[in-house]
């Protein structure tokens, strides 16, 4: 077999974490789905490797395009109040800065959220438009161009509506199959001293929290400054800021901009110094982390089994696409988890992928309360265990994986 290839560059793969084989985060089947024998039963190799020339860390395996989640799933959004504000945050400060006394601004958005920041652009008078193939906005009044940011897709966009100010994208980089076609739409769409703005996991957290669960189908590169550094400058850009954001367990917000436009600011060399001396992607760290990331399935296996023996009662909660990864990898099921508690709709009286655990609505989750829940949205523990403070007021325990096993 021939060893994986780095997606942008095309120098081999060195793999340091294999997850064995992984149904689409996505791909809830229905009850009578799974008893037909379909609805979750295609398989990828959930591994990811770093790419030994420009550092970028990625996932070897892919799920076969047909099975990928825009045709049949719509975009979920997280629910949360926390994102919202930061959405909110976010729009506020591009009105601010790269927005502002522009004359007649416009701002790009690629991919789906939950259509705050367009909103809050839109309110402000800035126009705007969503590059989204699905066509949907969480933000109902969004102008849509239903295709990827590619050259041609810019080029369409420009003739309508002129050059961009900023494009901004929050979870959306990390799955964008093709690179060198975003950039080449970015180029496209741009004005000469427009910014690009993205948000993503940082895989430096990653490594630090064990997230393994971060792992997924949807998310194909796990950033570092380092790997983004090259990348835009294969590109003709530069990455000119950089930021630590709070929200998903820890993500960092890149600006790139055209070569020569922008002196970069002083933390974009801090943190590419400091992954330099962490050696983050050496072949020592990730294989320090892959083994952590074993000691936290057996950790959970134990806990769950420990608990079963002794007659306690255990729920999910949140049936994330990150407890896709974890159910599947730890080969948890019904057994030891039988049901989790979601406040997505769409997901309610489903079963999870792979693992076939019941989806319940939130309500599901007091009647009765279990003894422990295993927090599967960990990157939105503060929130959570807030608006369910009574489950831990009448002794109920939660369960985290994240950096390591542990109740609280
Ligand atoms: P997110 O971390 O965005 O999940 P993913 O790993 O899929 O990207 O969390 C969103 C999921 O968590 C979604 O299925 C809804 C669920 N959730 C709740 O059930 N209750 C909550 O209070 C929050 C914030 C999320
Ligand atoms: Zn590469």
């Amino acid at each position: 077999m021939t060893p994986p290839t780095c997606r942008v560059c095309g120098t081999p793969l060195r793999t340091f974490l294999d997850l064995g084989d992984h149904p689409p985060s996505s791909a809830f089947p229905t009850p009578a789905e799974a008893l037909a024998g379909a609805g979750d039963t295609v398989r990828y190799r959930l591994a990811a490797g770093a790419c030994e020339r420009c550092a970028l860390v990625q996932l070897t395996g892919d799920v076969p395009h047909e099975h990928r989640p825009y045709a049949g799933y719509p975009y979920h959004s997280s629910g949360s109040s926390v994102m919202r504000e930061h959405f909110r945050r976010t729009a506020r400060r591009l009105l601010r800065t790269e927005l502002h006394g522009k004359g007649d601004a416009f701002a790009v958005e690629i991919g789906c959220t939950d259509g705050v920041v367009l909103r809050t652009v839109a309110e402000a008078g800035v126009r705007h438009l969503a590059f989204e193939p699905s066509g949907y906005s969480g933000y109902h009044g969004a102008r849509v161009h239903r295709a990827f940011l590619t050259a041609d897709s810019a080029r369409e966009a420009v003739a309508a509506e002129g050059r961009a100010r900023v494009v901004y994208a929050a979870n959306t980089v990390c799955d964008i199959a093709d690179l060198p076609g975003l950039f080449a739409g970015l180029d496209e769409l741009l004005a000469a001293d427009g910014v690009f703005v993205f948000e993503d996991p940082y895989f430096g957290e990653i490594v630090r929290r064990t997230a393994f669960d971060q792992f997924y189908d949807e998310h194909r590169y796990y950033f570092t400054a380092t790997s983004v550094r090259a990348l835009a400058e294969r590109f003709g850009f530069r990455l000119v800021g950089v930021e630590r954001l709070p929200v998903h367990g820890g993500q960092l917000r890149y600006t790139l901009a055209r070569a020569g436009r922008r002196t970069p600011a002083p933390a974009v060399a801090g943190i590419l110094a400091e992954e330099e001396a962490g050696g983050l992607t050496d072949p020592a760290a990730l294989a320090a982390f892959a083994g952590r990331v074993d000691r936290v399935r057996s950790d959970l296996v134990a806990l769950l089994e420990g608990l079963r023996a002794a007659d306690r009662t255990v729920a999910g909660y949140a049936a994330t696409a990150k407890s896709c990864t974890v159910t599947t990898y730890c080969g948890l099921g019904p057994s030891l988890v039988p049901y989790i508690c979601d406040s997505t709709p769409a997901k309610h009286g489903r079963l999870t992928p792979g693992a076939r655990i019941p989806v319940r609505p939130p309500a599901a989750f007091a009647a009765p309360y279990p003894d422990y829940a295993l927090l599967f949205a960990w990157n939105h523990a503060d929130e959570i265990m807030a608006k369910e403070r009574a489950f831990r007021d009448g002794g109920g325990r939660w369960i985290l994986y994240v950096p390591e096993v542990h109740v609280v």
